[in-house]
């Protein structure tokens, strides 16, 4: 008996340690200390790079730079509401076209770590949720809730179609994946985690190797591990290292991968410091040099977060939470080795030399690709061509305003309109809190900013008669990404619209998600006056400009110009802010002609007084006061 149980706890121990390890004759898999593509031991040199954040056009330069410096696997992150945008659409076509953003990674001898979330944080609108989740009856994100489940499992299946093919298993250079996103820094429920591991198998197959990622802290790993599943973890090398074995389960142990070096961090809208970057400064790139060296040399692999981070186009960005709104700025530079613009650094230069230095003088790699350095573009003449206030859709009628998602609406802005029907005073209340930058006009002249950037924020009094038109145009300036957002992530006016203790009744809610209003610019025709600037609300203004000689990237700067968004050629380029640190916008060459450019710019608070708008080669960087603090 005492034989029998002591071997069957043997076998059990036994059972318990090679289950942590997947089926050996696979293409990709790992033991104790190593990943093995092949058979072979694959340390993963690898770095953050994520499709959906990168013109298209660029993806096969941006991943042949990522080559040449000698990382060998892209971590891509994918984000949900771009490819579900509703319930109903999917969307693989340009910039969420994975499936061939991996096909170009594997031509150029790249593999892939597929971090498809299907929460990723990743600064990221909502951490990559779709808006429309919130509209779900009994939906808990991030949960072992039965709606949240089904939506990923859609979502998971869906994106499985797309890119199996492109699995290792299927010859194409897809590795692994990561489920969910430091979940352990969130939650402690193993069910939920169990739950979307099993969503994972279901959808791309049992062989496929998975792992969690978490911060390199015991309670972080201990919340965030699966049994079974490779727990690995993110931040400092040696620390987290070190952690993760003392607290991971056994039979999650396996090679070590730190998961998100991080390069520098990233910058937040009206945050008072300026970009965050280590370009420049020789002693921290040694420290860099320094940590990474030393996790090549101890046999593990590592991610650089990123490698090159893209920009938020369109209104991709996510914003933190901490009492009041941060939104994340729409450059994604994060100090990266690549620039937003595909520049090579000194941290590039660095590290290549670092990695070459590793692998030995025999390795080859494709040479350093030649800067291309960005174009300037002399001032373009903006005209006001119309105003918002001219163009709006069809409204919908309703006694008392509802948010945006009910609407059908994700991103961009809401204009809720109320015609007062007798004469009120008082302080304007916009719902239980505002969401997020409130722009207040009565007959069309702005009366007041309430902007959720600020804990206390602007107080807005008003007095008003019979016949009044009382606008409300609200930004969605980014759903939180990390951490909670209190209450919930709903956008546009939530409850009722009150001034002083008379609740508004009647409203005309017009949605303006601004997808690409410059396919309308031919109805861009009218000139608003200058005199007519104080009392319009915001303006579109138009310009059209030739490219003389090459044509290559540029940023736009919009001197003095308090805050809006830009497209050119009907590409949303994002939003821009005078408050900073950004003070310049990505264009790139990619989305430029020759001749008979368009640029058209949302601008929400015109005024007489604006500068130039330009091309120049490089970025500014740089903060403002707000105009419209409170
Ligand atoms: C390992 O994988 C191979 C190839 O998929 C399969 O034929 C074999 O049955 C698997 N072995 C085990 C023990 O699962
Ligand atoms: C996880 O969530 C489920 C469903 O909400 C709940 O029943 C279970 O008790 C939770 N587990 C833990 C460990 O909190
Ligand atoms: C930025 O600095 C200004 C002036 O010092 C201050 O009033 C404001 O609160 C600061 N904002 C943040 C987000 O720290
Ligand atoms: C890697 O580092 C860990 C933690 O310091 C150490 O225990 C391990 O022996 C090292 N491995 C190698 C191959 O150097
Ligand atoms: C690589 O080349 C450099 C410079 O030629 C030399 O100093 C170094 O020893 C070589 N390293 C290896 C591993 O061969
Ligand atoms: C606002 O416009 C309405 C409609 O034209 C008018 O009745 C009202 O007097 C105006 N209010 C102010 C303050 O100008
Ligand atoms: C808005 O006010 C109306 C009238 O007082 C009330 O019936 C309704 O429940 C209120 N809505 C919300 C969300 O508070
Ligand atoms: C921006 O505004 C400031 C203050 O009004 C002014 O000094 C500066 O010249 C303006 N810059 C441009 C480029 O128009």
């Amino acid at each position: 008996m005492r034989l029998s149980s002591l071997l069957s706890c043997l076998l059990g121990l036994a059972n318990l340690a090679t289950s942590a390890y997947t089926n050996s004759s696979l293409a990709f898999t790992y033991d104790r200390y190593n990943f093995l593509l092949h058979g072979e031991p694959y340390q993963i040199i690898g770095g953050q790079m994520d499709p959906q954040r990168i013109p298209y056009q660029y993806w096969s330069k941006r991943l042949l730079a990522a080559r040449a410096m000698g990382l060998n696997t892209v971590f891509a992150y994918i984000f949900w509401d771009q490819v579900q945008p509703t319930p109903d659409t999917w969307d693989f076509t340009g910039r969420n076209n994975i499936a061939e953003y991996f096909k170009l990674a594997q031509e150029v001898g790249l593999n892939i770590v597929l971090r498809a979330g299907p929460y990723v944080c990743g600064e990221h609108e909502w951490g990559g949720f779709p808006s429309w989740l919130s509209d779900i009856d009994g939906m808990v994100v991030r949960s072992n809730n039965a709606p949240f489940l089904a939506a990923s499992k859609v979502y998971l299946d869906r994106l499985a179609e797309e890119i199996k093919p492109m699995l290792v298993s299927n010859g194409g250079p897809v590795l692994m994946a990561q489920i969910e996103n430091e979940y352990g820094s969130y939650g402690s429920n193993h069910t939920y985690m169990e739950a979307l591991r099993d969503l994972f198998y279901g959808a791309f197959g049992d062989d496929m190797v998975l792992y969690t990622n978490d911060g390199g802290y015991s309670e972080d790993i201990i919340n965030g591990q699966i049994k079974g599943i490779l727990a690995e973890t993110d931040g400092g090398p040696e620390s987290g290292f070190l952690a993760r074995d003392q607290y991971a389960y056994p039979s999650s142990l396996g090679p070590q991968l730190d998961g998100e070096y991080y390069i520098t961090w990233l910058d937040l809208w009206a945050s008072n410091q300026t970009y965050d970057t280590d370009v420049g400064n020789p002693t921290a790139i040694a420290s860099i040099v320094s940590d990474l060296t030393w996790t090549l040399n101890n046999k593990s692999s590592f991610s650089l977060y990123m490698f090159h981070g893209g920009t938020n186009f369109g209104f991709q960005n996510g914003a933190d939470w901490s009492k009041s709104l941060t939104p994340v700025i729409t450059s994604y530079d994060y100090g990266a080795p690549l620039t937003e613009s595909g520049g090579i650094t000194d941290i590039y230069l660095a590290l290549r030399e670092m990695i070459v230095g590793y692998l030995g003088n025999s390795t080859t790699l494709p040479a350093v690709p030649k800067n291309e350095t960005p174009i300037a573009i002399p001032s373009i003449e903006m005209k006001p061509v119309v105003k918002l206030f001219d163009v709006l859709p069809e409204p919908v009628l309703a006694d008392y305003p509802t948010n945006m998602e009910v609407l059908g609406q994700s991103q961009g802005f809401t204009l809720y309109r109320h015609t007062v029907t007798s004469s009120t005073a008082g302080k304007l209340i916009p719902g239980d809190q505002p969401r997020d930058r409130l722009l207040v006009y009565v007959n069309q002249t702005r009366v007041g900013v309430i902007d959720s950037i600020y804990e206390t924020y602007s107080t807005v009094n008003l007095e008003l008669e019979k016949g009044d038109i009382l606008d409300i145009l609200v930004e969605n300036m980014g759903r939180v990404n990390y951490g909670p957002r209190i209450p919930d992530q709903k956008k546009g006016i939530v409850g009722n619209v009150t001034i002083g203790e008379a609740v508004l009744k009647g409203w005309k809610m017009f949605t303006l998600p601004l997808v690409s209003p410059a396919s309308s610019s031919s109805a861009l025709t009218d000139e608003v006056t200058a005199s007519e600037l104080a009392t319009s609300g915001p303006v579109f203004y138009a310009g059209i400009f030739d490219i003389e000689g090459e044509i290559r990237d540029t940023f736009l700067h919009l001197a003095n110009w308090t805050k809006g968004v830009v497209w050119v050629n009907g590409e949303n380029l994002g939003r821009y802010w005078v408050v900073g640190p950004q003070q310049t916008l990505y264009l790139p060459g990619c989305y430029l002609k020759e001749e008979g450019n368009e640029i058209l710019v949302l601008n929400l608070e015109p005024s007489e007084y604006m500068g130039a708008v330009e091309g120049v080669v490089d970025r500014l960087w740089g903060n403002n006061p707000d105009p419209d603090a409170p």
